[in-house]
């Protein structure tokens, strides 16, 4: 835990989770007229702390709603003014009581506690399940001590720890006596990046008090991403789209990078919102029938053959497959080195990789995570403000999947989400 007390104070601005630290200076178009991001400050002062609060329980108790989240925002957003109103995890702000090394070390539990056991400790000072979360990502660099983590080494391997990184350990710690260390990140040990949570996705994290993270059902959902800030003041439209609305600007999953950008464009988003936004598929499923004309009658040639062999097992079976198969619960840009590995389901997806004009984005993002967050949140941003209803224009409905009492027209939506098992590049 060394590595945390020297890393508090750089912790305000350097989470890359979504439930965590909100950072201020960033890149966003030009606001509307209409929403600004402090629509709610005298009417509803608490409304970021209320909605995290609601994401996250929502969260931890199904992960897949972090990606079903993101897709309603593409269908809000896209098919035309106003849907239901969406909000997305806005984190808390950054506590003062990080101000002092020795006010948290006095409260910092052992590497070989458990979750509940870290809460706890963390809960004396009013530390949250999010802070245990980002503060651990201090173990992306430092290094650790056998002693810390040989209760995971002997007698035997602990269940959660990848067997290929508990043979390596035991070369580094051959006795429960060794007094060896060894790095605590295992990808990149000297760079602070998110990649520790990408070992404990690989059950490669070194302490208890970093594994059981990815083991306790409170902690695990938390799938990272950037924080940004939204433009709020968004009003709820008074008509539901028609499923050919919805095909109109969502185009399908086969489609090429041509008809991709002919169709962003009709909402004046480019190349650039095209590869960016298309990067949501970092987590989510896709549908076999969204990507069975790569796989049936044959092999598409961009796909690569390990990656088809084991796809023509999962379908018939499953139906429905992660779309990235490197981190599939992680916001991260994996997917942009699953495009160019040509191990992405989708032809509107893998297609970028192909195409003069988007290949290169995708490199930039592939090695530049950073570059690619700052993309996202630029181009969500603009996607949020597309045709918006502000000031006394649509409703606020009372209800988010209906019209109020009185509204003329159906009342309820017709469309549903999984409209067709098509859709956008980055909304499927
Ligand atoms: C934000 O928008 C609301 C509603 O239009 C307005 O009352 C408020 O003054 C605006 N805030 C800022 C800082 O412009
Ligand atoms: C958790 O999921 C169950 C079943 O999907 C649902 O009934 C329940 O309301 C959910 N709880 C929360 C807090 O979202
Ligand atoms: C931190 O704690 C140590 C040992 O208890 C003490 O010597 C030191 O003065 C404290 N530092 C601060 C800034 O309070
Ligand atoms: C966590 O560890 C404590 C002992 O430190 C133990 O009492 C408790 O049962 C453990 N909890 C879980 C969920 O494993
Ligand atoms: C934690 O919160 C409680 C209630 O708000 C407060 O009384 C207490 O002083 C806080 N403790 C710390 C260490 O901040
Ligand atoms: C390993 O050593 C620790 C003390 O460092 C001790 O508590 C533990 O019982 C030992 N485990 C085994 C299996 O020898
Ligand atoms: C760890 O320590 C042992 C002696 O206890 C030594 O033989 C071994 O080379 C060390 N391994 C590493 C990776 O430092
Ligand atoms: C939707 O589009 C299809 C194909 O373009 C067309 O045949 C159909 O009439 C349209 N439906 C409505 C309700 O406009
Ligand atoms: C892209 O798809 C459209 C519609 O399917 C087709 O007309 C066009 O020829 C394709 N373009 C390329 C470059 O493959
Ligand atoms: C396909 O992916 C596998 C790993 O899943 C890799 O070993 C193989 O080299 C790849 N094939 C090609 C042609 O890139
Ligand atoms: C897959 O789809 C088929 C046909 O719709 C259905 O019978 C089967 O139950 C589905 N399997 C799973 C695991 O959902
Ligand atoms: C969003 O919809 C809910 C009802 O589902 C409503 O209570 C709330 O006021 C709406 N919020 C905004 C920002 O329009």
């Amino acid at each position: 835990m060394a590595a945390i007390k020297t890393l508090l104070l750089i912790f305000s601005c350097s989470s890359l989770l979504i439930l965590s630290s909100v950072c201020e200076a960033q890149t966003a178009p030009p606001l509307v007229k209409g929403l600004n991001y402090t629509f709610y400050k005298t009417t509803c002062p608490n409304l970021e702390s209320i909605i995290t609060k609601q994401l996250k329980s929502a969260f931890s108790n199904n992960s897949g709603l972090a990606a079903g989240l993101l897709r309603l925002h593409f269908h809000d957003c896209f098919v035309q003014s106003g849907g239901p109103n969406y909000s997305v995890p806005l984190g808390r702000r950054d506590s003062a009581t990080f101000a002092t090394a020795n006010a948290t070390t006095k409260f910092l539990p052992s590497p070989k506690s458990n979750v509940s056991d870290l809460l706890a400790a963390l809960a004396l000072n009013n530390l949250t399940v999010n802070d245990l979360v980002a503060l651990s990502g201090g173990h992306t660099i430092g290094i650790g001590h056998c002693a810390s983590f040989n209760n995971r080494l002997f007698p035997s391997r602990d269940s959660t720890m990848d067997p290929t990184f508990f043979n390596n350990l035991r070369l580094t710690c051959p006795t429960n006596q060794t007094v060896n260390t060894t790095n605590l990140d295992v990808r990149t040990p000297n760079t602070f990046d998110n990649k520790y949570y990408v070992d404990l996705v690989n059950r490669q994290g070194l302490f208890t008090s970093d594994q059981d993270m990815f083991v306790d059902s409170r902690t695990k959902p938390i799938s990272g991403g950037p924080n940004y800030k939204v433009p709020l003041g968004r009003r709820d439209g008074t008509t539901f789209a028609t499923v050919n609305d919805t095909l109109k600007f969502l185009p399908s999953p086969i489609s090429n990078v041509t008809t991709l950008l002919s169709a962003l464009a009709l909402n004046n988003l480019d190349v650039n919102d095209l590869v960016a936004l298309s990067g949501g598929h970092t987590i989510g499923i896709g549908h076999c029938t969204s990507f069975e004309n790569r796989l049936f009658p044959t092999r598409d040639s961009n796909m690569n053959q390990t990656f088809f062999k084991n796809l023509r097992l999962t379908c018939p079976v499953l139906n429905t497959t992660n779309h990235d198969l490197r981190t599939p619960n992680i916001f991260d840009n994996k997917y942009y080195v699953d495009l160019m590995n040509r191990q992405e389901l989708f032809t509107s997806d893998q297609g970028l990789n192909n195409d003069s004009r988007t290949k290169p984005i995708v490199l930039g993002f592939a090695i530049n995570q950073s570059l690619f967050f700052e993309k996202f949140v630029f181009s969500m941003v603009k996607m949020g403000m597309l045709n918006v209803l502000t000031g006394t224009s649509g409703q606020i409905r009372a209800n988010c999947s209906a019209k109020n009492p009185g509204t003329v027209g159906d009342a309820w939506s017709v469309v549903d989400l999984e409209v067709g098992s098509g859709g956008s590049a980055a909304a499927y």
